[in-house]
């Protein structure tokens, strides 16, 4: 299965894309160019240009964002999971991407924003999440699929930002991958199982299968062509690997794993080349991709309203949470007067 030893790309391949215009002072970002060009790694405290912070806090907001809304989906199933094992599993599971969420969070805070902006953003629906999460889970091998395709193909995306320029998003992703590596075990085992079950199993994971496959595939963004802040951030060590690449590396790691799971992957056009060593593939809907992007998926208005519900709900916390500190900040100011 995936494990974190897979190749990067050498930094002598980064360092042939150019460094791109800017109004930044020039010392400062020669500075900050020569860092990045010895694989350094950028700390809060270090200058960085205005465009690169930017980049950043839309990125791991994104993703912080896509681990909390992630939790949705799945947590659907917590009551519902066929024995005592999965469901205590299940709820491992989800409580990570919760975890996920924080530790995401909280790298974004130290470039200087708020958590609390962030949150807005998301619940007015300005800022975006992982699209696949605006799908529903329709029976029991949904949990498995979403574990071993859609944990899969968000472990070959995370892998290469464990190497990322800015160091609090790095070392975030490490511990990250390690538990998103056990999210795809799980559901790739408990998918096993079920193609050893009776008929009516296997065709649920068929189906899951079915329904996840080419949603996987537009996870990881448009194609290179189609996709140009992606040149800007592998100047910048964010991007170390092109989407195209990174699909192509994921539907060459999964074609295998299907067979041993013995299901049909639903692309006729999936076979293998011999001249260029991997899987063609077929056409993705990008017009599909981009519909429930912009906010007309099946789910995207309950996700939305299931988790500004949340937030609402738990507004009592957080003001109790912030009584506390205060209370403590008085008690220890008054010892120390
Ligand atoms: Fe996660
Ligand atoms: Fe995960």
């Amino acid at each position: 299965m995936y494990t974190q030893s897979f190749n990067v790309p050498d930094d002598a391949v980064l360092k042939q894309v150019k460094p791109v215009a800017s109004t930044e002072p020039p010392e400062l970002m020669a500075r900050f160019d020569a860092r990045i060009d010895a694989d350094g790694r950028i700390e809060p405290q270090d200058w960085m240009p205005e465009a690169y912070r930017k980049t950043l806090v839309r990125q791991i907001s994104q993703h912080a964002h896509s681990e909390i809304v992630g939790m949705l989906p799945e947590g659907n199933w917590i009551s519902r999971a066929p024995s005592l094992k999965r469901k205590a599993i299940l709820i491992a599971k989800v409580q990570d991407e919760g975890g996920h969420g924080l530790y995401l969070y909280s790298a974004a805070e130290t470039l200087g924003v708020a958590r609390g902006d962030l949150l807005d953003a998301l619940h007015s629906g300005k800022a975006k999440y992982s699209s696949i999460f605006n799908y529903p889970t329709l029976n029991w091998a949904d949990v498995g699929v979403i574990g071993w395709l859609v944990d899969g193909a968000a472990i070959m995306n995370q892998i290469p930002l464990c190497r990322c320029s800015y160091g609090p998003y790095a070392r975030a992703m490490v511990r990250v991958c390690k538990e998103e590596s056990f999210h795809q075990r799980q559901g790739y085992e408990a998918l096993l199982v079920m193609m050893k079950g009776n008929q009516a199993q296997k065709d649920m994971v068929q189906d899951a299968v079915n329904r996840y496959w080419w949603k996987c595939l537009a996870m990881f963004g448009p194609p290179d062509a189609d996709s140009p802040n992606s040149v800007q951030g592998m100047r910048w060590g964010i991007k170390r690997i092109s989407n195209d690449d990174l699909r192509q590396k994921f539907i060459d790691a999964t074609v295998p794993q299907a067979k041993v799971l013995g299901i049909t992957l639903p692309d006729p056009d999936l076979k293998w080349n011999e001249a260029r060593q991997h899987y063609d593939y077929g056409q993705i809907d990008w017009t599909e991709f981009w519909n429930t992007v912009n906010g007309n998926g099946p789910c995207n208005k309950e996700r939305l309203a299931t988790r500004v519900k949340a937030h609402n709900d738990g507004a009592w916390v957080r003001d109790a949470a912030l009584a506390h500190a205060r209370k403590q900040q008085q008690r220890n100011m008054k010892e120390a007067a």
